[in-house]
């Protein structure tokens, strides 16, 4: 788990320590990683790249998020400090390591620019249920690049022996249902209410899931 501010303070400031645990009578050899690192450290179909989030990613996350139509989206809807960017791009390799969440930077692979970024957060493993996250710079979008970076990220899922991948998005938001779509994705059902709104509402969420054993069966990848 996490041990908050238990570290020794370096530069006046106390970090968060991540706490291991390894018992006497536990199997011999390694763990197995919940969320094991990408083939050869990353995802890519030639058009788009996905990658681990990285510290130097910071920027262009905090710009991602405070743009008002990524806001909207976010639980709850209020844009993030710059503080929580950089938070964010540097913990990331933690929390894939402790099997929390892989934390993708979708980058264009011919420039390999930053173009958005995409998120598997394990939320579930005891059942191998995993929620997607996505949203694209708007230079990025109108591209395929969105319904490319979560196709990739649903194939390694499946291919990590992930069982089912939901997502929520609004009913208005007519790309992102497209985008899930493209991908396999169903929908599966109007959840109401399910996140905290503007001003203290409550938001409805449409759900949509697509399973392993939705895909074609075939040689493994
Ligand atoms: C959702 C988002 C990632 C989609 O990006 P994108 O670049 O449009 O995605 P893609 O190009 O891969 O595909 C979008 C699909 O939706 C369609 N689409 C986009 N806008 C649409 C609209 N207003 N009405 C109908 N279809 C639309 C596109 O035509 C495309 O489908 P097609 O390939 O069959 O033509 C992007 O709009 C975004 O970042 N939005 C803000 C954050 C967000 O909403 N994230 C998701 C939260 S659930």
């Amino acid at each position: 788990g996490d041990r908050r501010a238990a570290g020794a303070p370096q530069d006046g400031v106390r970090h968060d320590m991540s706490v291991w645990v390894r018992l006497a009578d536990d199997p011999p050899g390694p763990v197995a990683r919940l969320l094991p690192d990408l083939p050869a450290g990353r995802l890519t179909d030639g058009v788009v790249t996905l990658r681990r989030l990285a510290p130097d990613d910071a920027d262009a996350l905090y710009r991602l998020h405070t743009l008002p139509e990524v806001v909207a989206n976010r639980v709850p809807p209020a844009p993030p400090t710059r503080d929580w960017a950089e938070r964010r791009c540097h913990l990331a390799e933690h929390h894939w390591l402790a099997g929390r969440a892989a934390d993708l930077a979708v980058l264009d692979a011919t420039t390999g620019g930053f173009a958005g970024g995409c998120a598997l957060f394990y939320d579930e493993p005891s059942t191998g249920q995993a929620m997607l996250g996505y949203s694209l710079l708007p230079e990025a979008r109108g591209r395929g690049f969105a319904s490319r970076a979560v196709r990739l990220v649903t194939d390694w899922a499946f291919d990590i022996g992930l069982a089912r991948l939901w997502a929520g998005t609004r009913e208005e938001n007519v790309a992102s249902r497209r985008v899930l779509e493209k991908a396999g994705f169903r929908r599966e059902g109007l959840l109401r209410g399910r996140l905290p709104g503007p001003d203290g509402t409550r938001v409805d969420s449409v759900l949509h899931a697509v399973l392993a054993t939705d895909r074609p069966a075939g040689p493994a990848r």
